[in-house]
């Protein structure tokens, strides 16, 4: 710590991520689709992905790594528990009640956050918000999603791609001027691409159109060309807006950058754009694939838990996701230990 004080805020205290354990390899992928190992590898960067079983829910993931996240933190609850999830275990409620049930915190504010891949993000300034506000001392972000259970199995686009996972955080009230801690979150949407990401029915747009769904689109779609772009772009730029509002002279003070484990080349071009060294660049993509929500929390468990990831560092993160919606944010990594 400094000892000058910079206000109250959020400030990192224990993470914690869960994988389902079955693993599939792209190998199996190329079984039931028409790809191949060469293919997947080279235009995503993924050799491996974990899918949860069948009966396994989004909850189950995020309980899982709420407890690994709180054990983290020293043990003890959260007033208030924040669930980042693209595939809720139901469209109605919301999933983060019951995981604060199960995790025994019954009774405290529970709510989920719906941003697709920037979910994390998002999560964190509301989680963060909570804080510096005084609504809440103690905070559990969980970023958690089943994503496979919304990807048609047929489509090779994005069945090669996406996965399930769990990652946690505490955030605890402390001083702006400490490791750890959360200053400004960089956030923004434009709806009006909504449709290159999207799951086209079971919502109330199609519910009260009273026609039945079309086969398959109940399953999640995607432009992978045009998202492709959007990522590039807004990753970068929001990068450069989050650095810029920590106060660093540039993005390339980085000492660890973290970016939604996308595609591998998309995170290669940010980088590279933000002139951010090969050695700086964290990335689990090649054993977890592109886990939405859960992709940030996810790498910067394991990244801490292998100690890629250390006190002191100055981290940059950034995410981009259906919304279309992304975010960044510049902090720095404070001293705890991952589990
Ligand atoms: O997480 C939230 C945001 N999501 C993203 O940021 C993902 C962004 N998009 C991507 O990562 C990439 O666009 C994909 C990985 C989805 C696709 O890679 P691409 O290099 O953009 O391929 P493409 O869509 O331009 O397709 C190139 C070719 C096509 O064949 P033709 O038309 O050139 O004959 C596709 O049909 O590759 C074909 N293709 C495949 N081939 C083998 C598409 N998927 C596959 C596949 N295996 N799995």
């Amino acid at each position: 710590m400094s000892g000058a004080s910079g206000g109250r805020a959020a400030v990192i205290a224990g993470i914690g991520c869960h994988l389902p354990p079955d693993v599939v390899t792209n190998e199996e992928l190329t079984r039931r689709l028409d790809t191949s190992d060469e293919w997947i590898r080279s235009r995503t960067g993924i050799a491996t992905r974990h899918m949860v079983a069948p009966g396994v829910a989004t909850s189950d993931l995020a309980v899982e790594a709420g407890r690994r996240a709180l054990e983290s933190a020293g043990g003890g609850g959260a007033d208030a528990v924040v669930l980042a999830t693209t595939t809720p275990d139901r469209p109605c409620p919301a999933t983060a009640p019951d995981v604060a049930h199960r995790l025994g915190l019954g009774g405290v504010a529970a709510f989920d956050v719906s941003a697709v891949c920037s979910g994390f993000l998002y999560g964190l300034a509301a989680a963060a918000g909570l804080i510096a506000s005084g609504a809440a001392e103690r905070v559990l972000l969980i970023a958690a999603d089943a994503f496979t259970t919304i990807i048609d199995p047929q489509d090779r686009g994005t069945a090669v791609i996406f996965a399930d996972g769990a990652g946690a955080i505490v955030l605890r009230a402390g001083d702006a001027s400490e490791p750890g801690a959360v200053g400004r979150v960089v956030l923004g949407s434009d709806g009006g691409l909504n449709r290159l990401i999207q799951v086209p029915a079971g919502g109330s747009r199609q519910r009260s159109s009273g026609v039945a769904p079309e086969p398959g689109e109940e399953f999640f779609r995607m432009a992978g060309r045009e998202v492709y772009r959007h990522a590039v772009e807004r990753m970068t730029t929001s990068s450069r807006q989050a650095a810029e509002a920590a106060g660093w002279d540039s993005p390339a003070a980085a000492d660890r950058f973290a970016a939604h484990q996308a595609n591998a080349r998309i995170l290669a071009t940010v980088a590279d754009d933000l002139g951010i060294a090969h050695e700086r660049r964290l990335s689990n993509i090649e054993r977890v694939g592109n886990t939405g929500a859960a992709s940030l929390a996810v790498l910067l468990a394991q990244a801490a838990a292998e100690g890629t990831l250390t006190a002191g560092h100055r981290l940059l993160l950034t995410a981009f996701g259906g919304g279309l919606t992304w975010g960044a944010t510049a902090l720095v990594w404070p001293d705890v230990k991952a589990l």
